[in-house]
């Protein structure tokens, strides 16, 4: 993961980098550090922590380079502290990376050969030793060449050379950097958002590229060195989105807006005055697809995973999911025939665009739902599917996920219906009960008060465990996500058919077990599973849809309703409730929930 940020001007720097690393935390928050050149000196300060402990660190204040660079870190390759926080600097060079270089060792032995020292256990102090090796007999442009050449890895790179007061060097391969442009000045970073403040013009590098960015001109090189063009994009600014207004936590309030993710993303596809889901322009026709593979990591995966159940259930497609960092070693067996489907919410998930790039290299038809529209996977995807929930920061994905399953449940039906699958008055009734959809996300937001005290059972526990069958299966698994990476307890996410096939052995006394029964066609058999574990000690939530008819089952430690809706849609309005449990869970414990221990929100590297 990690953010970088370069800022090269006539003015001091250093205030406006801290600034940019602070938009770049949720890439990483295991340490920060900036360099900036001045009286011909790189000076470096670095920190362990938080942007904010850099910020308030007093050497910052006597920084008055007019050129630097800056770094958040999550660490891949030695321990998060000061020593291996980036920049990482000889007396000749100073370097921020983001990503990984696989062949660190070898490059780190043949250094120590030429006389290099290294100071900390990092992989990117070989690119500073490398670059400061080359630079012996060669000039900079040659040496920066050799030196990416040298590399085997994911990078993206920002650079800057003691004697070269107007310079800096920008390079990636696999990780994200794009260039920005202000008056007299010129920037580099690992995304548009930490430019923002500065620029909304932008230029994105593409893989193997690299650029000079001087002050008043970037210029932009392949990966032999010869020149290239590069487009300027202007982007509409969004900043006032990134705001946690009164809420505690970004979490918090973006769990509230999820009735606005569902309006939004409703509002843009959905054609209420024609009963019709639009997708304009897309490219291929009906003869053409005979199946959908869905492909993400962590939630986005859940996401596939929700959207198998409907695409079978919708369409008449062969339906196939994919772990993306599964999906990319695997020996696939391609089929023309087959819509490659990648969903992120930040479009920069570094296995789920390598698991793209296979496909596009394949010549694979590759269609994309993210939620930042910027982002590399979706910018080479043949097709893309915005979600429209607007950004989302906290670490824990909520809106974007109900965002993604919108979308990915809307395909299905437009699908369905071109081809047939469905009939139109079916087609017609489902398309009413999703308008419907964001005022019953509302009205399930309201149960707040209930799942405040609830969350307690998660306090001192050993583990959990969240059960369900069918739709509310892969629900259980985003249920179980939350709870493990904002509460840090042991959560089991668990198809409830599954659990005297070995699982049942870990109930007793007290365990706290999550059971998702809407009344759907599961239910019966959920209820069944659901008593086992009774009978075996379990602590159990119950959470299903509100009904006339009560729930036929003894000794259910609590039960949470949700809204009633067809069974197609009840997996949003279950969502929420897990959402809540992990947050308040979390809040009581006095965790970081909006960074989480060990996470970042965009990961970067493999
Ligand atoms: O940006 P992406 O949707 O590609 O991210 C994928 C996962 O890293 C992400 O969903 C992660 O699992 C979340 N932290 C879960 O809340």
């Amino acid at each position: 993961m990690c953010g970088i940020i370069g800022i090269n001007s006539n003015r001091p720097v250093s205030v406006s980098i801290i600034n940019s690393l602070k938009k770049l935390e949720y890439r990483g928050y295991d340490s920060a550090g900036i360099a900036t050149l001045s009286d011909g000196l790189i000076n470096e300060v670095k920190s362990e922590g938080r942007v904010d402990n850099l910020e308030k660190n007093s050497l910052i204040q006597s920084m008055n380079g007019t050129i630097g660079i800056g770094h958040v870190r999550w660490a891949t390759h030695g321990a998060p502290n000061s020593i291996n926080a980036h920049p990482h600097s000889s007396q000749n060079v100073s370097v921020v990376h983001n990503g990984i270089i696989e062949n660190s060792t070898l490059l780190k032995k043949y250094l120590i050969g030429k006389g290099h020292k290294f100071k900390s256990q990092t992989d990117t102090e070989v690119i500073v030793h490398l670059i400061t090796e080359n630079l012996k007999n060669e000039n900079i442009a040659e040496s920066i060449k050799k030196t990416l050449k040298a590399l085997h890895g994911s990078f993206a790179l920002g650079i800057i050379f003691k004697d070269q007061p107007d310079l800096i060097i920008g390079a990636r391969r696999g990780s994200p950097l794009a260039v920005g442009y202000g008056p007299n000045e010129n920037y580099l970073g690992s995304d548009s958002y930490a430019l923002k403040s500065m620029t909304n013009k932008i230029t994105y590098l593409g893989d193997g590229e690299f650029c000079i960015l001087k002050k008043d001109f970037v210029e932009f090189f392949d990966e032999e060195g010869n020149k290239i063009n590069k487009k300027v994009l202007e982007l509409s600014s969004d900043e006032k989105k990134y705001d946690k207004g009164d809420y505690k936590h970004f979490m918090a309030k973006e769990i509230e807006e999820q009735p606005l993710t569902l309006k939004n993303g409703i509002k843009e596809y959905i054609d209420s005055r024609n009963n019709d889901i639009n997708i304009y322009n897309f490219p291929w026709k009906k003869s053409e697809l005979s199946s959908i593979t869905l492909i993400g990591c962590g939630t986005a995966y859940h996401s596939c995973l929700m959207a198998k159940y409907w695409f079978e259930e919708l369409t008449s497609l062969n339906v196939s999911v994919d772990i993306a960092s599964e999906f990319r070693y695997r020996k696939n067996r391609f089929k023309d025939d087959t819509l490659y489907t990648f969903v992120s919410q930040s479009g920069e998930t570094a296995d789920t665009y390598a698991a793209l790039d296979i496909c596009k290299k394949a010549n694979m038809k590759t269609c994309a739902v993210v939620n930042v529209i910027e982002s590399s996977i979706a910018r080479d995807s043949d097709f893309v599917l915005p979600i429209h929930c607007g950004p989302e920061v906290g670490v824990a994905s909520t809106k974007a996920f109900l965002g993604q399953i919108l979308i990915l449940y809307m395909l299905a039906l437009k699908i369905g219906s071109i081809r047939d699958d469905i009939k139109k008055s079916i087609f017609n009734e489902k398309l009413k009960n999703l308008i419907d959809l964001p005022k019953l996300a509302e009205k399930t937001l309201a149960t707040d008060n209930k799942i405040q005290s609830i969350s307690s059972i998660f306090n001192d526990v050993k583990g959990s465990m969240f059960l369900g069958r069918g739709y509310s299966y892969p629900i259980a698994l985003e249920g179980a996500l939350k709870l493990k990476e904002l509460s840090y307890v042991h959560a089991e996410g668990y198809p409830a058919g599954e659990m005297k096939h070995g699982p049942l052995a870990l109930i007793e006394e007290g365990l706290p077990v999550v059971v998702l029964a809407p009344r759907d066609n599961y239910y019966k058999k959920t209820i069944s599973n659901m008593q086992e574990v009774i009978a075996r000690g379990a602590k159990v939530l119950l959470i299903t849809n509100k009904s006339k008819d009560e729930v036929l089952s003894e000794n259910i430690w609590e039960t949470i309703e949700v809204e009633t809706t067809n069974e197609d849609l009840l997996p949003f309005l279950l969502t929420i409730p897990l959402q809540k449990l992990a947050y308040y869970s979390a809040l009581k414990k006095g965790f970081d929930i909006d960074k989480p221990r060990n996470l970042a929100k965009s990961v970067t590297v493999e």
